[in-house]
């Protein structure tokens, strides 16, 4: 195999909001990030992994506001919870950092400088709409009234979500503050912007010089063509993030200072490891500079942040890698149907590397959507994961680890097989570097498939039992091992910790540069199980999960009591058509001790129903000309006595306690009840 030369290496993925939790959206990118970064290292190269919170901004500061405590206090729990959840999933950052902190301020404030000093800043006069009540200036999602095109009321200032239409905040009926429901005001102030326009011939270059997916430069040109404007970058006060130093009760936008705490976070690695941070990210520096995002905020990273680093003579990023949205069973993840779900109950129910292979199973170099079907995630796993790579270990191991002391053969069964594996290496490591993982994950599957194809011809179980055929059943098994100690390896990236477990038992670190080492004459360790099947019954479960974590959230807190029965919404309640009804006649039906079949006057028509409550009115006749709650759109049901068309409400927990209106409630029969 030829030397690879070590290259350095810097990657980020997107920073998460410090206001809510992580839900899987967050960890396609991420697990993306993380194979890729794993890979680097596997390969030998110098690659480090930073990330960090991104934690500033007015959602972050209401949200504190809110839960009545600082945003510190918020920004700091919400990390935690972060942090535990990269954790689970197994993201190996090589450090984790926040925006809000000293090396953000030191790279927000110097950069901010360098703009300035280039020109590239400038003020303009800004009129916005304003809460008179809370003081602040409020952004389109914070403005709600009656949409100027179809006429339903609470929608959102720039479009609505009943008829789709799209406007501006002055355009909305009757607006009002969604936080405070004042009616904003116009308001004028100063507002500071980087002259994006400046750099439009540089990103003309930029876009087109590779640094892009090849469809991400093309919807780059549209927008380029289409002219730039410039970035406002200031918010006012009150607002949680970096005053602008030159500019009292102005702050630096939450997305101006995000991008930089890439920075910020590698400045605090390189304190921690003794790094050169210069070495990244001066102009001309030979290491390589990653960014992995999602296909939703290419204009921050691929034309506001190249524009900022050069004017701030900084170097600009190598690759700028988009992923797309992450849907679930085929339909954006909802939380309705129980597939909005969080890290943490993924964690809570279900193995993490599953999906870490599962997306890597799916994953491309496009933009293009991924889907999680959770049948076929199952299916995927039971059956790849379990099915052929682990079983391979499974089955060969026993033989050593019992009849030959963990030793493996002096020489192999099937060499050539082992030798294919090996060079399918390359076209497996070509598409790992390009981020084809689904690809990769196809090759090493088709090695997967040889090796047990070869086991199956091979049957070391029916060998080992013949004392004439122990020596060539001992070769098949160390064939088998070597088989899959290649598996192992090339999945390193995706499983880690499943690997870990298998160089437990290999005896072995497992890296690239070992890809064509024999281990023929020397020792294992007793095998221990690698991984468990998937029951489809714990991604129920999950999605039960998920969706009742959306019923509770929904519902004013605190949660509601459990009835044993699901949980329904507004529309669900709406169908039913409840009304009052007069009982005309009450009787008892023969042959059904429980049931009274009862005559209902509606006003302008008559109903029977046979109901279940001759336990409370032994004597039917007390009922006449009482009032009952009556649903008249029920389905018609025959039953053995004939056809109950309706059915009737009452009060209490059954037998005799059963209680129905009172003739004198003032009711009257049709009456619609609400
Ligand atoms: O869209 C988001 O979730 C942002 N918090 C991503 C920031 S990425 C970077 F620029 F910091
Ligand atoms: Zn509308």
């Amino acid at each position: 195999m030829p030397e690879l030369t070590p290259r350095r290496i810097l990657v980020t993925s997107a920073l998460p909001y410090a206001n809510g939790p992580l839900h899987l959206g967050h960890l396609l990118e991420t697990i993306q990030t993380d194979i890729w970064v794993r890979f680097q290292k596997l390969r030998g190269h110098d690659c480090r992994y930073v990330c960090a919170d991104d934690a500033h901004g007015t959602a972050i500061m209401l949200k504190a506001e809110q839960e009545g405590i600082t945003p510190e206090a918020l920004i700091a729990r919400v990390q935690a919870d972060h942090m535990a959840d990269f954790e689970g999933f197994h993201i190996g950052f090589d450090h984790y950092h926040s925006t809000h902190s000293e090396e953000n301020r030191h790279y927000s404030t110097l950069i901010y400088q360098r703009l300035r000093d280039n020109g590239h800043i400038a003020t303009r006069e800004v009129t916005q709409a304003f809460d008179p009540e809370k003081g602040l200036f409020l952004a389109d999602r914070f403005i709600k009234g009656t949409c100027p095109r179809c006429g339903a009321d609470d929608q959102y200032g720039d479009n609505c979500e009943a008829c789709g239409a799209t406007y501006s905040p002055t355009e909305l009926k009757n607006p009002r503050s969604a936080l405070s429901g004042a009616t904003p005001v116009e308001k004028a102030s100063t507002h500071y912007f980087f002259t994006l326009t400046a750099f439009a011939d540089f990103l003309k270059r930029w876009t087109r010089a590779g640094h892009v997916q090849p469809e991400v430069a093309n919807k780059l040109a549209e927008w380029l063509d289409a002219g730039l404007q410039d970035w406002d970058i200031s918010r006012d006060a009150p607002y949680f993030g970096f005053e602008i130093p030159d500019a009292p009760g102005k702050y630096f936008y939450v997305w101006l200072d995000a991008p930089i705490g890439y920075m910020a976070s590698f400045q605090a690695l390189c304190d921690r490891e003794g790094l050169d941070f210069d070495a990244y990210w001066q102009q001309g520096s030979e290491a390589e500079l990653y960014h992995f995002i999602g296909k939703d905020i290419i204009n921050f990273h691929a034309l506001f942040w190249p524009a900022m680093l050069s004017s701030a003579q900084f170097r600009t990023p190598t690759g700028v890698f988009a992923h797309g949205f992450l849907t679930v069973n085929g339909k954006k993840m909802s939380k309705s149907r129980g597939t909005f779900i969080m890290a943490k109950t993924w964690r809570e129910h279900l193995d993490t590397e599953g999906l870490r292979y599962y997306f890597a199973a799916k994953l491309g170099a496009s933009v293009d959507d991924i889907d999680l079907n959770l049948e076929d995630f199952v299916q995927r796993v039971n059956s790849d994961l379990v099915g052929k790579v682990v079983n391979i270990a499974s089955r060969c191991a026993k033989f050593i680890n019992q009849q030959f002391g963990n030793e493996l053969a002096a020489s192999l069964d099937r060499p050539e097989l082992v030798e294919a594996a090996i060079e399918a290496g390359a076209g497996i490591a070509e598409a790992f570097e390009a981020r084809e993982y689904a690809r990769a994950i196809r090759e090493i599957m088709a090695v997967a498939d040889s090796a047990n194809q070869y086991i199956d011809e091979r049957k070391p179980w029916v060998l080992a039992k013949d004392p004439n055929q122990t020596e060539l059943a001992h070769k098949v098994c160390t064939t088998g091992i070597h088989l899959f100690r290649l598996l192992a390896l090339y999945l390193k990236p995706v499983t880690p910790q499943m690997v870990a477990r298998a160089e437990v038992f290999l005896n072995e670190h497992l890296d690239w540069a070992g890809l064509e080492r024999l281990r023929c004459g020397e020792t294992v360790n007793p095998f221990e199980p690698l991984m468990g099947r998937i029951d489809p019954k714990t991604v129920a479960a999950l999605v039960d999960a998920s969706a009742a974590q959306t019923a509770a959230a929904q519902t004013a807190s605190p949660a509601p009591k459990a009835t044993g029965k699901p949980m329904i919404n507004i529309d669900d309640f709406d169908k039913i058509d409840l009304r009052i009804a007069r009982i005309e006649k009450a009787e008892l039906v023969e042959g059904a001790d429980k049931l009274l079949r009862l005559t209902l006057n509606l006003g302008d028509e008559t109903r029977t129903v046979f109901s279940g409550i001759r336990a409370a009115y032994g004597d039917p006749a007390v009922l006449e000309g009482r009032l009952t709650v009556m649903i008249v759109n029920l389905a018609p049901r025959k039953m053995k006595f004939g056809v109950s068309e309706g059915m009737v409400l009452a009060a209490g927990p059954g037998g005799k306690d059963i209680f129905l209106l009172s003739p004198d409630s003032g009711a009257t029969p049709g009456m619609a009840v609400k």
